[in-house]
């Protein structure tokens, strides 16, 4: 097991810098489906900043080309091609800076792929787009001839990338000190197909090295072969690290994960405080900070006309940004808050949008609690920043949550989290306690009515004794969740992982050599 210990500050100069080849299908602003674009971006940029070679690799997806980017092509990384199955794939690679900062990111060009409406699809070729993404991501390092110390992969999309260097580029003497990290960001998400794409994986000796039990079963599963190849695995806090262990969390990895607990690190995520601060938020109406929280109120009110609800600076607030999915617990919202917004006074905004039944039920909200609830269908970048700023409580009653961002995002805009016990919420909420002053939000721990109900009433009651509120939210707002801290344990595991032996040998793979 590495030894993970929280260490401060940036890497010490004695150290030597890192080359890192980072692939992921989100990174914020360029693609962003949820807080896997946040956090590819935030790493790579506090990898960088910390002095380390990182070279990034993004899907240059159709909505990327409507930004007005400055976009150029790599002189030497153009023509590029790639059989996968019986096709021949012609693509590209060019580079962008990411804004903000002096990064420099490059893109995969390849329109038949990656030219549409929207990152992720129900198209039958999904498994070809991200191979694509994940051996043009390998074939990259060796164009450039850089040698990675390690291979950063990012949930089940770039899954092969580790099985890839154990097998059809493990000859390749540029990876003989190459490791892969493969980072579980939600496992619920696996990229399953069937079997019979096998022969479009590129992978070289396919059959034997993926699971015998889901080939006898007709499938293939990305996630589960990273989680069997990848020399190190982490998920994105320690609560769900250890979650993912037991049959509730694991999704069917639970076995598997076990075998390989040695191997797996929990790191939460940070937050990108230049984004997402009060104290500077240019998307705001007003800035606040805890020593001076007048922007707030102006936040709220603005929030409040804008999205048509009762202008009552003293009624409180709950707000939501989130995708609209099973995982983030409105089945318990759809029980619970109808009825408490009949029994007490409180407003409700709700930004995002997925599944078409959580949709209608939020709109039927809307229009039952006319003023009371807003309901804003959709993805909004700017409107999400001042639900955060302008509500006082922030709910995210999840099921299971990997990390979670917003309620990171709360804590920093003195609205307070109103959250379930697990995962990344769980690391990074603490429950208030009135007797010792103690405590950043509300958590519950039964995933049920009586406890979402408990805890939006808690909420609501510790919002009406003001002392214990403002004791609350200014012990939230001292919170630092910033990537110095974080993105210092990701170069810590990835320094131990450069530096252990390869643990997996396979036939046919250069450990055997
Ligand atoms: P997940 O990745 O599971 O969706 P996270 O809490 O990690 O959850 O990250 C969600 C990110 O996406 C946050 O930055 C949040 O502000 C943003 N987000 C989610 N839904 C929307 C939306 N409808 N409009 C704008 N931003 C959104
Ligand atoms: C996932 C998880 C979320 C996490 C995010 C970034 O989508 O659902 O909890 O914060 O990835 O790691």
């Amino acid at each position: 097991m590495p030894r993970m210990t929280k260490s401060s500050g940036r890497v010490v100069a004695s150290k030597k810098p890192l080359r890192i080849c980072l692939t992921s299908s989100e990174f914020a602003p360029f693609a962003k489906a949820g807080g896997l674009a946040d956090v590819s971006a935030a790493l790579s940029a506090y990898l960088h900043s910390a002095g380390h070679d990182v070279r990034v690799l993004l899907p240059r997806y159709a909505r990327i080309d409507s930004m007005g980017l400055d976009i150029e092509p790599v002189e030497s990384l153009q023509d590029l091609q790639m059989r996968i199955g019986d096709q021949e794939v012609h693509y590209a690679i060019d580079t962008v800076t990411v804004p903000g900062t002096d990064l420099r990111i490059f893109l995969l060009r390849c329109p038949q792929f990656f030219g549409r409406e929207s990152i992720y699809t129900q198209d039958d070729d999904e498994h070809v787009r991200f191979t694509l993404l994940s051996r043009a991501a390998i074939e990259m390092c060796q164009q450039m001839g850089f040698a990675p110390h390690i291979f950063s992969c990012h949930d089940w999309q770039t899954g092969m990338i580790p099985l890839y260097l154990r097998t059809t580029y493990a000859r390749d003497k540029l990876f003989a000190e190459t490791r892969s990290v493969f980072t579980i960001h939600n496992i619920g998400y696996q990229g399953v197909f069937p079997a019979h794409v096998l022969g479009q994986l590129g992978v070289d000796g396919a059959e034997q090295h993926l699971h015998q039990d889901d080939l006898n079963a007709g499938v293939i599963n990305f996630l589960k072969t990273a989680i069997m190849y990848a020399d190190l695995v982490t998920t994105v806090s320690p609560t769900y690290a250890r979650e993912i262990l037991g049959d509730e969390y694991g999704m069917g990895m639970n076995d598997l994960l076990r075998e390989r607990a040695s191997t797996l690190v929990g790191i939460l995520n940070g937050v990108d405080y230049d984004e997402w601060d009060p104290a500077v938020d240019t998307l705001l109406p007003a800035n606040y900070s805890a020593s001076d929280m007048s922007g707030k109120a102006t936040c709220k009110s603005v929030l409040q006309r804008e999205l048509g609800l009762q202008e009552e600076a003293d009624t409180p607030l709950v707000g939501i940004v989130s995708r609209l999915a099973g995982q983030k617990g409105f089945d318990l919202v759809e029980k619970v808050v109808p009825r408490m917004l009949t029994e007490r006074h409180f407003s409700f905004v709700v930004l995002g949008s997925g599944e078409p039944q959580l949709e209608s039920f939020f709109a039927w909200l809307q229009h039952h609690f006319k003023g009371r609830v807003c309901f804003y269908k959709g993805y909004n970048n700017e409107l999400a920043h001042l639900i955060e700023a302008g509500s006082d409580m922030f709910l995210m009653p999840s099921r299971y949550e990997p990390c979670g961002l917003n309620q990171m995002y709360s804590l920093r805009y003195g609205t307070v989290p109103v959250v379930r016990e697990t995962g990344g919420l769980a690391d990074s909420v603490q429950h208030y306690d009135p007797t010792t002053g103690s405590g950043t939000g509300v958590v519950f721990r039964d995933y049920d009515e009586q406890g979402l109900e408990w805890a939006l009433n808690t909420a609501l009651d510790l919002y009406d004794s003001k002392s214990h509120w403002q004791k609350m939210v200014a012990n939230g707002m001292a919170m630092d969740y910033s990537w110095e801290q974080q993105g210092a344990e990701y170069v810590e595991l990835f320094r131990t992982a450069s530096e252990s032996p390869y643990e997996h040998r396979m036939p046919g793979s250069r450990n055997n050599e």
